[in-house]
């Protein structure tokens, strides 16, 4: 598929065939695409949990509740920033973290390679939910310097999601000033 292409039909998928696993081999093709990501001061701060267990990836839900359809993925990745590894300042007049822009930069390459691959995905949000990140470091034992950013789950997709009119909107662009 070219890359352009791919930029522009990739969707989100929500239905997954239940008797088709995506293999490791793919998983970890997948895994290396998130890993090449552009990152603030080259950091890759990013950590990745992937999830195969049938009552595991049901049980998202209860962390994000609009993970529901996770209950049928072949599996989740979740996407991790560790805040102390990324490009950061903490100082009385400066705090930031570039973790969750890195992580959201790997999860785009992670939704591409699955459409690459003529796999589903659909990337479910955790930061910046305080309540789902605590949910996620819980339901998956993660350290406290570590931010889960996306909850994704993939599969062989059960749906073609209806490709959406023009989005490009040039009144958005604005050449030179506001
Ligand atoms: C930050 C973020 C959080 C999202 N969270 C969810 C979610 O929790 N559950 C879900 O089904 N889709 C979620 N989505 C997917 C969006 O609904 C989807 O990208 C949007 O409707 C556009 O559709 P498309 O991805 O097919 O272009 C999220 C997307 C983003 C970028």
């Amino acid at each position: 598929m070219e890359l352009l292409e791919g930029l522009l039909t990739r969707r989100s998928v929500r239905q997954f065939a239940a008797d088709k696993k995506v293999s490791k081999k793919d998983i970890e093709e997948i895994l290396k695409a998130a890993s090449y990501a552009p990152s603030a001061h080259n950091k890759q701060p990013w950590e990745f949990v992937v999830i195969e267990e049938p009552e595991k990836l049901a049980g998202f839900r209860t962390v994000q509740p609009w993970t529901s359809f996770a209950k049928n993925a072949s599996c989740v990745i979740v996407v991790c920033g560790n805040t102390d590894e990324s490009f950061h300042r903490e100082k009385e007049n400066e705090t930031w973290n570039f973790a969750d822009v890195d992580c959201s930069l790997a999860a785009q390459n992670i939704l591409l390679a699955c459409h690459a691959k003529g796999l589903g995905a659909c990337f479910c949000g955790a930061a910046p939910m305080p309540l789902v990140i605590d949910g996620v470091r819980k339901y998956l034992n993660l350290p406290e310097n570590i931010r889960p950013l996306a909850i994704i789950p993939i599969g062989y997709p059960a749906e073609s999601p209806k490709q959406p009119e023009n989005r490009y909107n040039p009144a958005k662009v604005h050449w030179e000033n506001w």
